[in-house]
């Protein structure tokens, strides 16, 4: 790990993940034209980059290349983006604000918003299938398996599913985990283990103790989403505040109330430290992730 403080190791990585994303998107100026604007809109000059920043973290694992972690950091960057603009729809959650700005349908509309989607999530696997330098075939293979998996029906659009389908409903405990793993978690999940398929392959043990970290993560990862949208106000998050109450929707925090939500979260986080245990400094940008995922204020 190279010797330097948490926050320049993340700002240096958010650098990197905008000029690749940059140079990796569509250009605005080639037909269609608003398409590739509206791509670029989604995904440039926002977000915290926390997948991207997953990948690269478990990358250091393997000593993982910094350009294929990249290529991989933009593809789940461009997947979770899609989702971002689908979810902000008049037909989902109905949000106007995102990243601080006007939602994709807002400033463009809402058929420009559903192809962004679609184009956003293909060239996500059009990247990830590209030939990397130095990664076996069957290490970007399984790559794209798992970047399926967690996007699709038993992913991030199943638990979107569920979670549209529950609103109003009291939930019990293991529906709301069921929900909260696949919306988010799956994503999550999926670039702790994708930067770690990225270089020198991992013991049966350490991939199983990777994916336990991976997994608490991803699940805490979302309880914390739910509590910011309690608790934090609009111009913080860069997203309309507390509209899991307005819209009737299950979240831990309505089920379980805020401080055991935050109960919740710290367990989360000290199990998906434990799970680190048997891993040398080179686990440390995980675990510090692992604590920002937790302490983050948007
Ligand atoms: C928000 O994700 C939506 C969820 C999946 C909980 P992020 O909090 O990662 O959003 P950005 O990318 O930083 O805007
Ligand atoms: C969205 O969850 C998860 C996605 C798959 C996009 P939310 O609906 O809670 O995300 P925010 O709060 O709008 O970012
Ligand atoms: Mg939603
Ligand atoms: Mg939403
Ligand atoms: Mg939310």
């Amino acid at each position: 790990m190279a010797n330097e403080t948490f926050i320049g190791w993340m700002t240096a990585i958010q650098q990197q993940m905008e000029t690749a994303l940059e140079r990796l998107l569509p250009a605005a100026d080639c037909a269609p034209q608003r398409l590739h604007q509206a791509m670029r809109y989604a995904t440039l000059e926002g977000g915290k980059r926390v997948r991207p920043l997953l990948a690269f973290a478990a990358g250091e694992l393997v000593d993982a290349k910094p350009d294929n972690l990249a290529r991989i950091g933009a593809a789940l960057e461009m997947i979770h983006s899609y989702s971002l603009v689908h979810d902000d729809m008049p037909c989902m959650d109905n949000d106007v604000l995102r990243r601080g700005k006007p939602t994709c349908h807002v400033a463009f509309d809402e058929a420009t918003a559903l192809l962004v989607g679609d184009a956003l999530q293909t060239r996500a696997f059009e990247l990830i299938s590209q030939p990397m330098a130095g990664v076996a075939v069957a290490s970007q293979l399984e790559m794209t398996h798992t970047l399926a998996h967690a996007s699709g029906h038993a992913g991030m659009a199943g638990g979107q599913a569920i979670d549209l389908a529950s609103v109003g409903l009291p939930l019990s405990m293991p529906e709301l985990e069921f929900m909260h793993m696949l919306k988010t978690g799956a994503l999550i999940r999926a670039s702790v283990l994708m930067g770690a398929m990225a270089g020198r392959e991992l013991s049966a043990a350490e991939k199983q103790a990777l994916d336990a970290f991976a997994k608490r993560i991803g699940l805490a990862f979302q309880v914390v989403d739910d509590i910011l949208d309690c608790e934090a106000d609009t111009a913080t998050l860069g997203k309309t505040a507390g509209k899991d109450a307005a819209h009737d929707k299950p979240t831990y925090v309505s089920l379980l109330g805020l401080p055991e939500a935050k109960r919740m979260a710290k367990d989360l986080h000290d199990q998906a430290f434990a799970a680190l245990q048997g891993f040398g400094p080179q686990a440390d940008r995980l675990k510090q992730l692992a604590d920002y995922i937790v302490a983050r204020s948007f």
